[in-house]
């Protein structure tokens, strides 16, 4: 008898494979915004858009094995599973959350890919082994980079023994839930949201000075003309980039409806501000500047992920904050030329041929899912005006962003 795995049980598996890679995207997005690290919202915005990728890959290949019905998609290998990723969800700060994720949830992935690679039917299935492949090398690279930080986090937390007895209670659980394949399980049905309380700022190191008065926030004045008003643009804008990220991981989260290909443009985004985030802050650096030279504001912040509704979160802070930032990059790109300064040039175009698309996003979406729902799109549309009546930061002006709103009203 042949051991290695047939069309249908292939198919079942997939479905868990893509079940376990939405999640971890999801505990990623939940997280993001209350992990201190920002090398850490820095690495969940680049492997939530990997994990999507993987989710994606795996989506096709279940089609091609005649997975037509959804049945095949997104499987929950089994109850215990899911329970287990629900209380690695709720275990508390940077270092658990990563022990959770990296020590347990990611190499069991890795585990279940490796198995099946070996058992897979070549080359019949080879193009199941060329994704699993791939796949497997990613995330065998988010292990690593995830070890590098605990390392760090681990040394000098004090709570070395606990955390051993966590992992080690963890992985009785892992083995007792039958693993991302459901050995011996039946697939599960249990389901948990990832609720979030009502926030009022995202977290940050106790380098930041934020400010809660927006109206005190004067630093969008600044021009781009010296090495002065580039530190201090390129510090708030730093900050609007881990923003961006951790709103991203909220609207995955909070959002788990939204249509797939959304999702994938939502991660895309994610991953998108947390290279401008790399990017920024080494320029920063480089004009001599640091992070926490200067006081910044999370204004806008809790307009946004707040809302029920993602659309009107996408209206304010993708049509709105972003369309108003390409207006930025454009006049700082002049300045930058007209002063020779090559390497802010450089990636500054960078930066705006990415954020030109984050406000298509916006557009995009909120057109496609109001084109039956004139209510809900009057309403969206209205969002940003609405906030923005009563509370204005000095130097935010929004006249150009009614044309992306125009476009679809
Ligand atoms: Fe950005
Ligand atoms: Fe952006």
């Amino acid at each position: 008898m042949s051991t290695t795995l047939t069309v249908q049980q292939n198919l079942e598996l997939l479905g868990k494979y893509q079940y376990v890679e939405v999640q971890m995207m999801e505990l990623m997005g939940s997280w993001a915004y209350t992990m201190v690290d920002p090398e850490i919202k820095i690495g969940f915005g680049r492997q939530m858009y990997q994990d999507s990728v993987h989710a994606d890959l795996l989506g096709k290949r279940i089609p091609e094995l005649k997975g037509r019905s959804a049945h095949f998609h997104y499987i929950a290998p089994s109850d215990e599973f899911t329970r287990l990723l629900e209380r690695i969800w709720k275990l508390e700060g940077d270092l658990l959350r990563m022990i959770g994720l990296y020590r347990i949830a990611k190499p069991a992935l890795v585990d279940a890919y490796e198995a099946h690679l070996q058992s897979v039917e070549l080359p019949a299935d080879e193009p199941t082994a060329y994704i699993l492949r791939h796949i497997t090398d990613e995330e065998n690279d988010h292990i690593a980079w995830a070890e590098q930080i605990l390392a760090r986090l681990v040394h000098g937390s004090g709570i070395t023994e606990s955390i051993a007895s966590l992992q080690a209670e963890l992985g009785k659980e892992l083995s007792a839930s039958g693993g991302v394949s459901g050995k011996g399980k039946q697939s599960g049905t249990y389901t948990f949201k990832k609720t979030h309380a009502y926030s009022v700022a995202p977290v940050r190191d106790a380098r930041w000075k934020i400010i809660d008065r927006p109206d005190e926030f004067t630093e969008k004045t600044w021009s781009f003309d010296t090495t002065e008003g580039k530190q201090h643009l390129l510090h708030d804008l730093l900050n609007s980039e881990f923003i961006t990220v951790e709103r991203m991981g909220r609207i995955i989260a909070d959002c788990p409806d939204i249509p797939w290909q959304m999702k994938m443009d939502m991660v895309h985004q994610a991953w998108d501000e947390a290279r401008h985030a790399e990017i920024v802050q080494r320029r920063l650096e480089e004009l001599g500047g640091h992070v926490g030279m200067f006081t910044t504001s999370c204004w806008g912040w809790e307009q946004d992920v707040n809302r029920e509704d993602p659309l009107e979160r996408l209206a304010l802070s993708n049509m709105t904050f972003e369309s108003e930032s390409c207006k930025h990059l454009r006049d700082w790109i002049r300045k930058a030329k007209a002063q020779n300064d090559a390497r802010s040039l450089q990636l500054l175009e960078f930066l705006l041929a990415d954020e030109v698309n984050h406000v298509l996003y916006g557009v995009h979406w909120i057109d496609e899912l109001t084109k039956d729902d004139p209510e809900r799109r009057k309403r969206v549309l209205a969002y940003p005006d609405q906030v923005l009546k009563n509370q204005h930061p000095v130097g935010v002006y929004f006249d150009e962003t009614t044309n992306a709103r125009e476009r679809i009203a």
